[in-house]
C-alpha cells in the first residue's frame, strides 16, 4: 500500500502538469486582462486583408510555420541579429513567409489598449482564425493564455516543417511528430484553398509529373520556365478556381488532378487518404468541422504557460 502509493504519487504528478499546458488555455484568458482584444485584432486584420487579398493566406499559414517549431510560441516571429539567428530565413520560410508587418501592426494596437498582456503566439492565433472567417470560412472559437518564446530554431523550422516535395507518408509523420493525426494533416492541407505558390516549388510537379491535368499543367508552365533559376519567384494560385476565397475547392481539384504542389497530390493518388478527400468534395460541412478541430490541435502543440516564457512587447525581440 504504501510502496504503491509511493510509487504513483510522481505519476499522478507528472500527468498533472502535463495535462496542465493545454489546460491552462482558455476563450477567457484575457476576458477581464483586455476586454478589447477580439475585436481589435479583427479591425486590423480586415484592413489588411481589404487592402490586399492574399494577405489571409498568408497570415493562416504563420500559425502553422510558427506551431510546427518549438510549439506555438511566435518563435517564427523574431527577427535574425547579428547574435542570433532565427526561423526566417530556413528553407521553408525564406522569401516565402510574409505578413510580419501586420503582425507588427495589430500587436502596436493591442499594446495600445491593454500593455503588457497579450502575448504574439496568441495574436498569431486569433489572428488565423480571423483571416479564416473574413474569406468565407468557418468561425470557432480559440483558446488563449500562450506565452512568447525566448528561443528560436532554425534547425527545428527545416525539419519540423515538410517541403513541398514530401510524400504521403512524409506528410503523415511530419504531422504525427507534433502530435497530429492524418486526419488532421489531410483537413488542415485544406487552407490551400487560399494562397499563392512560388513557381520554384511546383517547377517538377507541372513539367515532371504524370498525376496532373494536361491542360492546367500548360496553364501553369506559361509563367513558370522550365529552366532551374529562371521565375522562381513568379507566383500562382493554389487553388486554380477560387485563391480568396476558403471553400472546400482544393478537394476537388485534387480529383481532378490540378493540384499545384506535389505534396497536394498526394492526398488523393490512389492511397489511404482518398476517401477523405472526396468525403470533402462532397460535404464541405464536414471539411469545415475537421478543419476546424485540426486548427485547434495545431494551436495546441507546446504552448507555453505559466510562467514559462515571456509576453513580448515587440513581436520581432526578446524583452
Ligand atoms: C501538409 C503540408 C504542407 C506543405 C508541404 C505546405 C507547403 C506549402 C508551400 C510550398 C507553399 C507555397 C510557399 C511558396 O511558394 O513560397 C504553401 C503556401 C501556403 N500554405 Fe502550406 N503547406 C502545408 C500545410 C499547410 C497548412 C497546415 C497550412 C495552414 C493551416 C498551410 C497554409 C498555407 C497557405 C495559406 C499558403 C499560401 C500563403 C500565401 O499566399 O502567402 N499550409 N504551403
Ligand atoms: C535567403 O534568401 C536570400 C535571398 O534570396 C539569400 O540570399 C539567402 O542566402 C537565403 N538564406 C538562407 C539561409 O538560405
Ligand atoms: C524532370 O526530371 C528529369 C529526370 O529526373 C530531371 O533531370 C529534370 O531536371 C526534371 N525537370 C524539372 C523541370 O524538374
Ligand atoms: C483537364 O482540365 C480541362 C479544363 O478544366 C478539362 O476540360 C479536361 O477535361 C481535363 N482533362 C482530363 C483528362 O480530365
Amino acid at each position: 500500500m504504501a510502496l504503491s502509493s509511493m510509487t504513483f504519487a510522481p505519476l499522478a504528478l507528472l500527468l498533472l502538469l502535463l495535462g496542465s499546458t493545454s489546460a491552462n488555455l482558455s476563450p477567457n484568458f484575457y476576458a477581464s486582462s483586455c476586454p478589447k482584444l477580439f475585436p481589435t485584432v479583427k479591425h486590423v486584420v480586415q484592413s489588411a486583408i481589404a487592402k490586399e487579398k492574399r494577405m489571409g493566406a498568408s497570415l493562416l499559414r504563420l500559425l502553422f510555420h510558427d506551431c510546427f517549431v518549438q510549439g506555438c510560441d511566435a518563435s517564427l516571429l523574431l527577427d535574425d541579429t547579428s547574435s542570433f539567428r532565427g526561423e526566417k530565413t530556413a528553407a521553408p520560410n525564406n522569401n516565402s513567409v510574409r505578413g510580419f508587418d501586420v503582425i507588427d501592426k495589430i500587436k502596436a494596437a493591442v499594446e495600445e489598449v491593454c500593455p503588457g498582456v497579450v502575448s504574439c503566439a496568441d495574436i498569431v492565433v486569433i489572428t488565423s482564425r480571423d483571416s479564416v472567417v473574413i474569406l468565407g470560412g468557418p468561425y470557432w472559437e480559440v483558446t488563449l493564455g500562450r506565452r512568447d518564446s525566448k528561443t528560436a530554431s532554425f534547425s527545428l523550422a527545416n525539419n519540423n516543417i515538410p517541403p513541398p516535395t514530401s510524400s504521403l507518408s512524409n506528410l503523415i509523420s511530419k504531422f504525427a511528430a507534433v502530435g497530429l493525426s492524418k486526419k488532421d494533416m489531410v483537413a488542415l492541407s485544406g487552407a490551400h484553398t487560399i494562397g499563392k505558390a512560388r513557381c520554384i516549388n511546383f517547377r517538377s510537379r507541372i513539367y515532371n509529373e504524370t498525376d496532373i491535368n494536361g491542360s492546367f499543367a500548360k496553364k501553369r508552365q506559361k509563367k513558370c520556365p522550365r529552366t532551374a533559376g529562371s521565375g522562381d519567384n513568379n507566383l500562382a494560385p493554389l487553388d486554380v478556381q477560387t485563391q480568396n476565397y476558403f471553400d472546400n475547392d482544393y478537394y476537388e481539384n485534387l480529383i481532378n488532378e490540378k493540384g499545384l504542389l506535389h505534396s497536394d497530390q498526394v492526398l488523393f493518388n490512389g492511397g489511404s487518404t482518398d476517401s477523405q478527400v472526396k468525403t470533402y468534395t462532397t460535404s464541405p460541412g464536414t471539411f469545415y468541422r475537421d478543419f476546424v478541430t485540426g486548427m485547434i490541435n495545431m494551436a495546441a502543440i507546446n504552448p507555453l504557460t505559466g510562467s514559462k516564457g515571456e509576453i513580448r512587447k515587440n513581436c520581432r525581440k526578446i524583452n
